[in-house]
C-alpha cells in the first residue's frame, strides 16, 4: 500500500534519480567534459560564475569592488585539468564529499562508535591521504572533488550536476547527488546539494571555496582581510587536525571573530594553531545560531570594498588561511611566473561537525538512509564597503 511514508521514503526519491537519469541524457556532453565550462550572469550583471563538471567546481567568480570594476575573488587555474593533474591537490572550489574533512584512521562504524574495531561488524575503512596515513581527507584519494559529474539541467543563471557515487572509496551503498549552482540580482551566488542513499551511510559535504577579495590587485595576502564568524566554539584537535572530543570557547583566544577582526590581527597568537609548525587557522567553528536567514560569517576587504556575507543550513565551518599552499597563479592574479602562497587566500568550507561519525559524544547524527536524505544549502551574497 502507498503510505505517505513510502512516498516521501521510496518513491520520491527514486522518482528524483529516474528523472535525474533521464535528464543526464537528454543532455548530450560537450566535446571537452568533463571541463567543459558553464557561464552563470545574473541579469543585473552584479556577478558572474564559471563552473566546470569535473568535481562540480567553480573556476571563476567575477564580482565588483567599490568602484564598479569586476574583479575574480577565487583562486584556480587557467588550465581546468590541473583539478585531475595537479599533485598538490588545493581543492580548489568543488563540492567534496562524500564525506568532507577529516576521518580519522580512514575508519568509522555504524551504527558509530568511539573507537571503531578494525575487524568489528559495519566497520568501514577508507584508503587514507593525509598526514602520514593517519586519516582520510575529503572523501579519500578520489572524492567527489576528483568525479566526472554530468549536467542534467542548465539555464543562464543556473546549473545542476548529478554525481552517482557507487560505494566508491569504500563507502556503503550508492549516494546520487544533485549539485544546483544559480546566480540572482543583487549579487547573490548560491549552492544547493541534494543526496540520497540506498543504504545507511555517513555524508557530509563542503564546497571547498578558497577566496582572495582584493584579486591580487592592491594585496598580496588576506591578513588585511576583516572576518566576522558568529560562533563561541572551535574543535579541539589533535596533531593529525582530527577531533579530541571537547570543544575550545574563543573567548580570549585568537579564534574570537564574534566581534569583527582583521585575520591577521592576533597573527603572532596562531604558531601551530593549524598544525605542528603551521602558522595561521585551518579550524572548525561552530556557529552559535542556526538562523539559516542571518549571515553566519562575513568577509571583507577595505582594499577591494568587496564585501561577502555567508548564510548556510551547515552548523559549522572550517575556515583555512591556507599555509601548505604553492601553486602558479591564474593569470589575472599575476600567474603563472607568481605562485598563490601561504596567506594569499582564505578556504571558507561550510560544513557539517568535523568526523562527528568518530566522535559519538557530540550525538550528532550524520548516518542517512532511503527516506532521510541530505540537503546542504549555502547563500553567497556580494555588497560594497566604503
Ligand atoms: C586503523 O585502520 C586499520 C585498517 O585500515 C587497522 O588495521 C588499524 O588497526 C587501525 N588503527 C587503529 C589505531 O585503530
Ligand atoms: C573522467 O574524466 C577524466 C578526464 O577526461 C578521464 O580520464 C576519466 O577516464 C573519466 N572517468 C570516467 C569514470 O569517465
Ligand atoms: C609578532 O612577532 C614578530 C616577531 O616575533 C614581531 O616583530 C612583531 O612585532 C609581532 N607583532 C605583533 C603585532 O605583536
Ligand atoms: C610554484 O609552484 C610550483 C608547484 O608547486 C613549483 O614547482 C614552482 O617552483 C613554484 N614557483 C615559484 C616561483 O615558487
Amino acid at each position: 500500500m502507498l503510505t505517505v511514508k513510502t512516498i516521501i521514503g521510496f518513491v520520491l526519491p527514486a522518482l528524483a534519480m529516474v528523472q535525474a537519469c533521464l535528464c543526464a541524457e537528454a543532455i548530450p556532453h560537450a566535446p571537452d567534459w568533463p571541463f567543459d565550462l558553464t557561464t552563470l550572469t545574473a541579469p543585473d550583471g552584479s556577478v558572474t560564475a564559471k563552473f566546470v563538471s569535473f568535481g562540480a567546481t567553480m573556476t571563476e567568480l567575477w564580482v565588483k569592488d567599490r568602484d564598479g570594476k569586476a574583479r575574480d575573488v577565487i583562486l584556480g587555474y587557467d588550465d581546468n585539468t590541473e583539478l585531475l593533474t595537479d599533485p598538490a591537490h588545493p581543492v580548489f572550489n568543488p563540492i567534496v564529499g562524500r564525506y568532507a574533512n577529516r576521518i580519522k584512521n580512514g575508519t568509522f562504524s555504524i551504527p558509530i562508535t568511539k573507537f571503531p574495531q578494525p575487524d568489528g561488524p559495519n566497520v568501514f575503512h577508507i584508503p587514507t591521504n593525509d598526514h602520514d596515513g593517519q586519516d582520510t581527507l575529503h572523501g579519500g584519494i578520489y572524492g567527489w572533488d576528483r568525479r566526472n559529474w554530468t549536467i542534467v539541467e542548465k539555464t543562464k543563471t543556473s546549473v545542476t550536476y548529478l554525481h552517482i557515487d557507487d560505494a566508491d572509496e569504500g563507502f556503503p551503498g550508492t549516494v546520487t547527488a544533485l549539485a544546483t549552482h544559480s546566480v540572482e540580482n543583487g549579487g547573490i551566488l548560491r549552492t544547493t546539494v541534494h543526496a540520497t542513499a540506498t543504504e545507511k551511510t555517513p555524508i557530509m559535504l563542503t564546497q571547498h571555496v578558497y577566496w582572495n577579495l582584493d584579486a591580487f590587485q592592491g594585496s598580496e595576502d588576506i591578513l588585511g582581510h576583516k572576518l566576522h564568524v558568529d560562533a563561541s566554539r572551535v574543535v579541539a584537535v589533535d596533531s593529525d587536525a582530527v577531533p579530541t572530543g571537547p570543544f575550545i570557547d574563543v573567548e580570549g583566544t585568537a579564534f574570537d571573530f564574534r566581534t569583527t577582526q582583521a585575520i591577521g590581527e592576533r597573527w603572532n597568537d596562531t604558531f601551530d594553531l593549524c598544525g605542528p609548525g603551521c602558522q595561521g587557522y585551518d579550524n572548525c567553528w561552530i556557529y552559535d545560531n542556526s538562523e539559516e536567514t542571518k549571515p553566519g560569517l562575513t568577509l571583507w576587504s577595505d582594499v577591494s570594498g568587496i564585501r561577502l556575507d555567508v548564510t548556510t543550513n551547515n552548523p559549522a565551518v572550517q575556515v583555512y588561511t591556507a599555509f601548505w599552499l604553492d601553486t602558479p597563479r591564474k593569470k589575472v592574479h599575476g600567474g603563472p611566473s607568481l605562485n598563490y602562497t601561504k596567506w594569499t587566500a582564505v578556504a571558507i568550507e561550510h560544513e557539517g561537525y568535523i568526523d562527528a561519525i568518530n566522535t559519538p559524544e557530540w550525538h550528532v547524527d550524520q548516518i542517512y538512509y532511503p527516506g532521510k536524505d541530505f540537503n546542504w544549502e549555502t547563500t553567497y551574497k556580494f555588497s560594497t564597503v566604503h
